[in-house]
């Protein structure tokens, strides 16, 4: 009898493991397909945000009809030119950047994100209004103290003046470095300028607050307050992908596109 109830115990242990774990992994299939759609949506809700197209509460619906007015494009980082002979849907940079048929090495004197690599091609989105384009978007991604930030900077088609700059991924502490979500610190990025007057990537988190009667405050963002790795990381990957390396080539194309009174 107690040989029998040992092995009822067993025997019922084994079978709840087994329909445990049956539920869990059929839920997990299941919703993959879901879980990718959300982690595409969320990267589209923080290209918009950047470009103050929604706001923080915007649904499913709003950021379907808010990317109506976003136009994707590659570009060939290197040359600088549009690349027509792919479709942006099926292109995913962060895949590409890590192989090595699809990325470049990058040298460490350039690397100032710390990625070590990044593909050969990027996406870069223009947010149009009545045909004319009215924003460029940049994904911009760096290494913070923990972890890679993913995000995207929006600029005006001066191409230096700041829209906005916000991050979809990330792994950096809450209340440290984790507030380069805070929106009290995005907010500041709006027209700030990316550059000086020889088109040389200057923006900088700096240690502290802004002085407004600084010269530079207008390249200046405040520090993230005991997060000094990590706002030295947003500085570094601004700078990078704003540079001869990264979107440089491409965004001086596009100035030049601009002035000759066209688009790329
Ligand atoms: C548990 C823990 C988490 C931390 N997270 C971060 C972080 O996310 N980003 C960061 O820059 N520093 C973080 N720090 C602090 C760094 O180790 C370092 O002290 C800090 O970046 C220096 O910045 P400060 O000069 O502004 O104090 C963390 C420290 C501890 C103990």
């Amino acid at each position: 009898m107690q040989n029998a109830s040992t092995m009822k115990t067993i025997l019922v242990a084994f079978l709840l493991c087994v329909v445990c774990s049956v539920l869990v992994s059929t839920a997990a299939v299941q919703l993959k397909s879901r879980q990718v759609e959300n982690k595409k949506l969320d990267i589209k809700k923080n290209l918009l945000l950047a470009t103050k197209l929604i706001t923080n509460n915007a649904t499913r619906d709003d950021i379907n009809e808010a990317f109506k007015n976003i136009e994707t494009k590659i570009v060939n980082l290197e040359t600088g030119e549009i690349v027509t002979d792919i479709n942006p849907e099926n292109f995913d940079a962060v895949k590409a950047s890590k192989d090595p048929k699809s990325n470049v090495l990058i040298p460490s004197s350039k690397d100032k994100a710390g990625i070590k690599k990044r593909s050969k091609l990027e996406k870069i989105y223009y947010v149009k209004d009545n045909g004319a384009i009215t924003q460029v978007v940049l994904p911009v991604n760096g290494k913070g103290l923990w972890s890679t930030l993913y995000g995207f900077m929006a600029l005006s088609p001066d191409t230096t003046t700041v829209l906005g700059l916000g991050f979809y991924q990330h792994g950096e502490t809450p209340g440290l470095g984790g507030e380069v979500d805070n929106p009290k610190w995005k907010a500041q990025w709006a027209g700030k300028l990316a550059f000086d007057n020889n088109w040389k990537p200057v923006l900088k988190v700096i240690k502290g607050s802004v002085n407004s009667g600084n010269t530079d405050a207008s390249h200046q963002v405040d520090g993230l307050s005991g997060a000094t790795i990590t706002s030295n990381g947003v500085t570094g990957l601004v700078r990078y992908w704003l540079g001869d390396h990264g979107f440089g080539p491409f965004l001086a194309k596009f100035r030049a596109s601009v002035e000759a009174g066209g688009s790329l």
